[in-house]
């Protein structure tokens, strides 16, 4: 009854406000803290190519659990690709709430951060634009590693990244997760005053610096890796290597002492 009479009023009998909004607000920075912590990770073990690919293989065992089960289990990675996405989604569905939902709305925000001329305001118009093309290229990317988690490693990926024709898609969506993904952390860092201390307005000025530098490292490690698996790929294609999967030199070395020849 209660929730009723907000609904239209405004506020409860008691005169008060839900505190939903305030809630699904922590919500949208916890699951936003998340992935953005997440990304940095991904990005470091996904460019773990840029090493060797007996690296990049030994990565994608570790997470398969290999350490336990025989040969690993991909399942896993899965497992954990689920529970990416639902986050994924949660905070997507959480960012949605922000958006102008109709060009009024639009129009109106558009001239408040214009009279404003305020940097921070802009920014927020590139976390809408990216966090909108993120609802499609990043699902396409999390359901194709859901159901496919046992085709990741060296040769799988570059496959994936050039024969399969997921390069175009990954250079649209790293462009938009490294602005959305440090935009996303900077402001979470402003909002709940993280690093404040003393002088928050010098904080700020520094945090806007680290902001600057992170997603500059991150698309440049991002662009490096993805070149990389696009040279493995093209090159696996061209020698008609395609289905082919990597096998780790240690397991290349084992075969030829076995067989009596010491590579
Ligand atoms: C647990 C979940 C995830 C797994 C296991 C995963 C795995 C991978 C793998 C193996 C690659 C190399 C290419 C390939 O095999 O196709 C890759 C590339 C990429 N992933 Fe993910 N990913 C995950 C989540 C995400 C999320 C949430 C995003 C952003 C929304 C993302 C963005 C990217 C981008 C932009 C690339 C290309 C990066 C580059 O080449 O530098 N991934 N991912």
């Amino acid at each position: 009854m209660s929730d009723l009479i907000e609904g239209y009023l405004g506020k409860t009998v008691e005169g008060k406000k839900s505190r939903v909004p305030a809630k699904l607000d922590y919500l949208q920075s916890a699951t936003g803290l998340f992935l953005g912590l997440f990304m940095w990770g991904h990005m470091f073990l996904v460019s773990s190519i840029l090493i060797s690919k007996d690296f990049m293989y030994a990565v994608t065992k570790f997470f398969e659990a290999s350490f336990i089960f025989d040969g690993g289990e991909p399942i896993i990675v899965s497992g954990v690709v689920l529970f990416v996405f639902i986050v994924f989604i949660t905070h997507a569905a959480m960012g949605m709430r922000k958006l102008p939902s109709n060009f009024k709305q639009y129009q109106v925000i558009k001239a408040h951060a214009k009279s404003m001329g305020h940097e921070d305001t802009k920014l927020w118009f590139i976390q809408a634009y990216t966090g909108f093309a993120m609802f499609f290229l990043g699902s396409v990317h999390l359901y194709i590693m859901m159901t496919n988690a046992d085709a990741i490693g060296p040769y799988a990926s570059a496959e994936r990244v050039w024969s399969a024709w997921m390069w175009p898609l990954y250079i649209l969506l790293l462009l938009a997760v490294e602005l959305h993904g440090s935009i996303g952390l900077y402001r979470l860092a402003v909002k709940w005053g993280w690093f404040d201390g003393k002088d928050p307005k010098a904080t700020r000025k520094r945090l806007k610096v680290w902001k600057k530098a992170l997603t500059w490292f991150f698309l440049i490690l991002g662009f490096a890796t993805l070149a990389a698996y696009i040279k493995i790929g093209y090159e696996n294609q061209q020698a008609g290597k395609i289905g082919e999967r990597y096998v780790p030199t240690a397991q290349i070395m084992e075969y030829k002492i076995n067989n009596g020849r010491v590579a």
